[in-house]
């Protein structure tokens, strides 16, 4: 089933799935500048107005604690690719338990811009930390809290090198090319590996167009 709400009043139950309540859990993913926040905030929009129940998060952040890990990750203190690691982690443990399983047991389409998939593509083949390793904090951390679907906004270097203005020219640009690359083909690996759950969208696709597929894609996944 899913709850319809107005300003948080449950009005009525809109559907039933075989008698159970459908829970759905929708996460954005991709490199900075490609746009997912924005898609985030459509979706976002275009459940609300249909009086679907949403609930928006984002990675690192959403709690008081992830906030505090903000401020850490934004400051100058050199950080090691590990203790950024599971600075992220904390901030996801606090998130998962105070708001996201809540909201999904409170029948919301829970909604997040970034999870776990992050520390894999960022930490993991960005920054070289064994995979494997990310993936037993998974399983401690994360557990059985996983998405129904991904949608991962795909950009290519050059395209957001022009849309974030970026003008250097000497080696930190290449070392941010190659970085781009290490995270962009994680990101790929990733979604060839569940490709059920992931949709792989070509940021440089029209705005609307993009949206309405998300949208269209949710709701064919609440059956409505
Ligand atoms: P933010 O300013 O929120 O960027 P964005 O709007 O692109 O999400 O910064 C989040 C940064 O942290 C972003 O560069 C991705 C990175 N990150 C990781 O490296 N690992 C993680 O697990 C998460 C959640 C984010």
């Amino acid at each position: 089933m899913v709850k319809i709400k107005a300003n948080h009043e449950e009005l009525c139950i809109l559907k039933t799935n075989g008698g159970n309540q459908v829970k759905l859990f929708v996460v954005f993913e991709g490199l900075d500048g490609s746009g997912k926040s924005t898609q985030q905030q459509l979706l976002n929009a275009k459940l609300k107005s249909d009086k679907i129940s949403t609930i928006s998060f984002r990675e690192p952040g959403s709690t008081m604690i992830g906030n505090q890990i903000v401020e850490i990750l934004q400051s100058d203190q050199k950080l090691s690719p590990l203790s950024e690691l599971l600075l992220f982690y904390v901030s996801r443990s606090a998130i998962i338990e105070e708001k996201i399983k809540p909201a999904l047991d409170n029948h919301d389409v829970v909604i997040c811009d970034r999870y776990f998939y992050s520390s894999i593509a960022y930490q993991g083949y960005g920054r070289g930390i064994d995979i494997n390793f990310i993936n037993e904090i998974n399983d401690k951390v994360v557990k059985n809290i996983i998405p129904d679907l991904i949608f991962y906004m795909d950009i290519n270097w050059d395209e957001k090198k022009n849309r974030k203005g970026i003008n250097v020219k000497d080696r930190f640009e290449k070392e941010d090319r190659i970085f781009h690359n290490k995270v962009r083909s994680g990101y790929k690996t990733l979604a060839k590996e569940d490709s059920n759950k992931w949709q792989i969208i070509d940021a440089e696709e029209d705005i609307n167009k993009i949206s309405s597929f998300i949208y269209e894609t949710v709701k064919s996944k609440l059956n409505i």
